[in-house]
C-alpha cells in the first residue's frame, strides 16, 4: 500500500457523517478540524478526555459510551479509528475496507488508508503537508515544514504572489512597545507588503532595518510642516502617498488608539475617500509592566487598573484627568507620557488620600535592550526620577502590583 505516494485530497465533510472511534488524545487533537469542517461527528468511545466530552456536552458532536461494535462505519464517509484496542481499530478498518471508507488508523499507518497531514492556515489557505511514504513517516519533519511554510507567509518572509498583492490605502499598523516581536502577525505581514512605511520614535524600529531597500521609509518626526501641524503634515502624507497607489504603512507605537491619535489619522483618510485597516498592537500601558515583572491586576490585590496620560500636570487647564478621584480609587494606576509630571502627579495623588507609601515603578524603554526599572514610592518618587536620571519613555506603575513579582522591592 505504501509503495505509491498518496494522493492528496480536500475533503468537504459539510454534514457528512465522519465516525470517530476512541474518545483519547488523538480524537482530541484532530475533532477540532473535523468540527470545523462542518462534519456530523459520531465518537464511538466508552470514555473519553474532559475536553472530548466538553465537545459532546456543546453539542459539537454525538457521543456513544459504548466499544466499537460491527456495523459502526456503516454510514460513514471517513473515520478516525484511535482506540487503545488494537483487535478493535484492526476490525474497524476492516469493516471500513469492506464499505469503501477512508479511514485513519492512530495505530498503524501503514494499514490506513488515509493519513492526515500536518495542517496550518494563513490567508485563507489551507496548508497541508504529507509524508510521502509510510515506511519514512517522520510526523516532526512534515510538522516542522508546516511551520516554516505557514510563519513564512505570515511574517512575509516568504513571498508567494497572488492576485490581491496588497491591502489598498493605509494601515495603521500598532507596531507593539518596541521588542520586534511583539508586533501582530497581521502587522508584520502588511509591513512586509508595504512601499512606504511612515514611522513613529517608539515602536518596533528594528523592523524598518529588514525592509527592502525599495521601501521608502519615513521618520514622522521629521515631515516638515510649515504652516501645517505636525499632525496634519503626516495625514498629508499619508493621503499623498496612498493616492500615488502605493500601499502605506503608518507603524505606530504600542496600540495606535492608546495616545496614539490614530483616529484622527483614520478620520482624515476617512475624508480623502482612502481605505484604511486598523491593526491592534500591543499597548506598552501593559505589556511594559508586565515586562518588568508587573501585573496591572493582581488577584486580592488590584482588581482594577486605569490608564492615564500625564503629559500636563494636574493643575493644568489642559488636563482632562480627574486627579482627586484617581487617588480615591485603590487599584492600579498606569501613568504614560508621565516622567517630566511624576512630582506633580504623586504631589497631588497624596493630597487627595493616597498614602505616600504607595509603591511605584518608573520602566524605561520597557521590552528592548535598554529596558531599565526603577523603584519609588509615592513620597519618593520626585526625587528618584531625578537621582537616577529617569528618561522618556517610560510607563510608571503606581500601586501595591509594584510589589507582588519577583523583581518586586515593596
Ligand atoms: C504617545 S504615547 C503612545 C502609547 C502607545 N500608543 C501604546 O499603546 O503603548 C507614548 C508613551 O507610551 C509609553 N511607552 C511607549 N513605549 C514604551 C516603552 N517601550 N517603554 C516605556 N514606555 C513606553 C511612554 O509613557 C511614552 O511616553
Amino acid at each position: 500500500m505504501a509503495e505509491h505516494p498518496a494522493y492528496p485530497v480536500g475533503l468537504r465533510l459539510t454534514g457528512r457523517r465522519v465516525v470517530v472511534l476512541g474518545g483519547g488524545q488523538v480524537a482530541q487533537r484532530r475533532l477540532p478540524a473535523l468540527i470545523a469542517a462542518g462534519a456530523d461527528v459520531r465518537l464511538v468511545s466508552p470514555d473519553a478526555t474532559p475536553s472530548v466530552e466538553a465537545m459532546a456536552d456543546a453539542g459539537e458532536i454525538t457521543w456513544e459510551r459504548r466499544p466499537y461494535a460491527e456495523g459502526d462505519l456503516a454510514d460513514a464517509w471517513y473515520a478516525l479509528i484511535a482506540t487503545s484496542d488494537t483487535e478493535a481499530n484492526t476490525a474497524a478498518s476492516a469493516e471500513a475496507e469492506r464499505h469503501r471508507v477512508w479511514c485513519v488508523r492512530s495505530d498503524d499507518a501503514d494499514r490506513a488508508t488515509a493519513w492526515t497531514p500536518a495542517t496550518g492556515h494563513s490567508e485563507g489557505v489551507t496548508v497541508a503537508v504529507l509524508t510521502t511514504d509510510a515506511r519514512h513517516r517522520d510526523p516532526r519533519h512534515t510538522a516542522a515544514i508546516r511551520d516554516a511554510v505557514v510563519e513564512g507567509l505570515r511574517d512575509g518572509t516568504l513571498v508567494a504572489p497572488h492576485r490581491r498583492t496588497r491591502t489598498p490605502g493605509v494601515a495603521l499598523v500598532g507596531g507593539g512597545p518596541g521588542d520586534p516581536d511583539l508586533i501582530t502577525v497581521r502587522g508584520r505581514r502588511l509591513l512586509a507588503e508595504a512601499d512606504v512605511v511612515i514611522a513613529d520614535r517608539l515602536g518596533p524600529r528594528d523592523l524598518l532595518a529588514e525592509l527592502p531597500p525599495h521601501v521608502e521609509v519615513i521618520d514622522a518626526a521629521k515631515i516638515p510642516y510649515g504652516r501645517f501641524m505636525a499632525q496634519e503634515a503626516i495625514n498629508n502624507a499619508l493621503i499623498e502617498h496612498a493616492k500615488q497607489g502605493k500601499a502605506v504603512v503608518r507603524l505606530k507605537g504600542g496600540d495606535p488608539f492608546v495616545f496614539g491619535r490614530g483616529m484622527e489619522e483614520a478620520q482624515a483618510l476617512a475624508e480623502a475617500g482612502i481605505p484604511c485597516t486598523v491593526v491592534p498592537g500591543i499597548s506598552s500601558s501593559i505589556s511594559v509592566p508586565g515586562a518588568a515583572g508587573i501585573p496591572v491586576t493582581h488577584r486580592g490585590v488590584a482588581h482594577e487598573f486605569t490608564v492615564v496620560s500625564g503629559h500636563v500636570a494636574p493643575d493644568d487647564e489642559r488636563s482632562l484627568v480627574d486627579w482627586p478621584s484617581l487617588a480615591k480609587l485603590t487599584g492600579t494606576l498606569v501613568i504614560l507620557m508621565g516622567v517630566d509630571k511624576i512630582g506633580r502627579i504623586a504631589e497631588t495623588l497624596v493630597a487627595h488620600g493616597r498614602s505616600p507609601e504607595t509603591p511605584v515603578a518608573l520602566v524605561q524603554e520597557g521590552t528592548t535592550a535598554a529596558q531599565r526599572r526603577v523603584d519609588a514610592t509615592l513620597g519618593t518618587v520626585a526625587e528618584t526620577v531625578v537621582a537616577r536620571e529617569v528618561r522618556p519613555p517610560a510607563v510608571i506603575v503606581v500601586g501595591d502590583v509594584v510589589g507582588v513579582g519577583p523583581h518586586g522591592t515593596a
